[in-house]
């Protein structure tokens, strides 16, 4: 059985990635899987049903940036992998408070390199060599394309929001954290991931949820930005794969192939819902309303992932048409899930367009 015998750390476990991400190895692998999160705001530790009381399961609140937390981690549990997914990871958010992004995806990163260094310094040769850090980043590294052209492992890094510039900076930290100290490290570049127990925040459970309230749709600019879209199992996937059986200071980058610009997003969700849950009060295409756009909005980006297809035989299972039902019929099965975070305080309202940020 894969990862049998081995404990994984994966911070920010109790997100929508990281939780997939543990769903996947507990369900599907022997991984011993410690979850390492501060539970901030986009947190649900119920996106993991099987977690609760599962022999090969623990939790941890820590935050990626007390270095003295996680050496008692490390000494504890013994990792043969970190999977570090912890992150700030809304764009909108980053424009308005682009702090904590800094603090979080910079210096936390920065941190759990550090003491996962010296960590893996006192390992012997052995378990040295089998050891992985495997930092999970973005395409928004890349910035943004025009309308042709595809991201790859070699594309230069031009980062344009304030969210995109942290993970660029990490990527970066992790590459000489390799090239400096010999840490055998991986880095993932994905695309935009959606499905189930993504938080309200993120393009499409905003969307569905909006439609839901038969409330405005609000698409940014002309709508006509593109985003490359992957289902999270596959992602979740990808990630496994690549822990398995990743070539050590390589990138991957990770996508499947579904550009879509956000208004043919936005009619299709609209299209499933007619469907599924037809409103009295008529098409859901009628709520859809353009709003100011982003600042400093990507237009376009788009995944070439043959190198991980090539190397690892990694395929995506679902196409945006099947990925897309299946989400909208998951967040109308799972209206608790959702409603819990919107009874917590969660507004689903407009944020982003801050001039002067803090
Ligand atoms: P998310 O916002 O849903 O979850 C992030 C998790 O990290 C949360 O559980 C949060 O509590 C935790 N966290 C935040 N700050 C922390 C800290 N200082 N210490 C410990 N835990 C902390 O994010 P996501 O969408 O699941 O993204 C996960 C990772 O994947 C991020 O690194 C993100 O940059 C990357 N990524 C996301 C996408 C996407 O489409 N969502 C695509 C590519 C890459
Ligand atoms: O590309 C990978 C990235 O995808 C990840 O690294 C990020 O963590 C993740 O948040 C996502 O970033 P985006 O900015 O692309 O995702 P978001 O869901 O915020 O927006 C998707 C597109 O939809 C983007 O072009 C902005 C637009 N949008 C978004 C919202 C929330 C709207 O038009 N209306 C909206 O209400």
């Amino acid at each position: 059985m894969r990862f049998a015998g081995q404990v994984i750390f994966v911070t920010g476990g109790a997100g929508f990635i990281g939780s997939a991400l543990i769903r996947r190895l507990l369900s599907d692998t022997d991984a011993f899987v410690v979850n390492i999160d501060k539970l901030t705001y986009a947190a649900c530790l119920d996106s993991i049903p099987q977690a609760m009381g599962h022999a090969r399961y623990r939790f941890s609140q820590t935050d990626i940036c007390n270095g003295a937390a996680l050496r008692k981690l490390f000494e504890t549990f013994r990792p043969h992998s970190v999977m570090n997914l912890a992150a700030e990871s809304h764009v909108d958010r980053s424009i308005d408070g682009p702090s904590d992004f800094i603090q979080t995806n910079i210096l936390g990163t920065f941190t759990l390199l550090q003491e996962a260094l010296r960590y893996w310094r006192g390992l012997d040769r052995q378990s040295q060599n089998a050891f992985r850090f495997h930092h999970v980043s973005t395409d928004e590294v890349f910035g943004s394309l025009g309308e042709a052209g595809l991201f790859d492992e070699g594309t230069a890094y031009a980062p344009n929001s304030p969210y995109a510039a942290s993970k660029a900076s990490s990527d970066h930290l992790v590459r000489a954290w390799h090239a400096t100290y010999g840490l055998p490290t991986l880095i993932t570049n994905c695309s935009n991931n959606y499905g189930p127990y993504q938080f309200p925040e993120k393009l499409i459970p905003h969307m569905i949820i909006k439609a839901l309230g038969h409330e405005p749709l609000p698409v940014y600019g002309d709508g006509q930005n593109v985003r490359d879209w992957l289902y999270v199992e596959d992602h979740a996937a990808a990630l496994t794969l690549v822990l398995e059986a990743g070539r050590i200071g390589e990138t991957y980058n990770i996508g499947g192939r579904n550009e879509r610009t956000n208004l043919d997003v936005v009619r299709t969700i609209c299209d499933l819902l007619d469907h599924k849950a037809p409103s009295a009060k008529g098409s859901h295409h009628r709520l859809i309303s353009f709003v100011r756009d982003r600042p400093g909005h990507d237009r376009r980006y788009a995944i070439d992932a043959s190198k991980l297809e090539a190397e690892l035989g990694w395929r995506a299972t679902e196409t945006f048409e099947t990925g897309l039902a299946r989400t909208v019929a998951w967040y109308l099965e799972n209206r608790t899930w959702w409603q819990a975070i919107l009874e917590r305080g969660y507004k689903v309202q407009r944020i982003g367009l801050s001039e002067a940020s803090a």
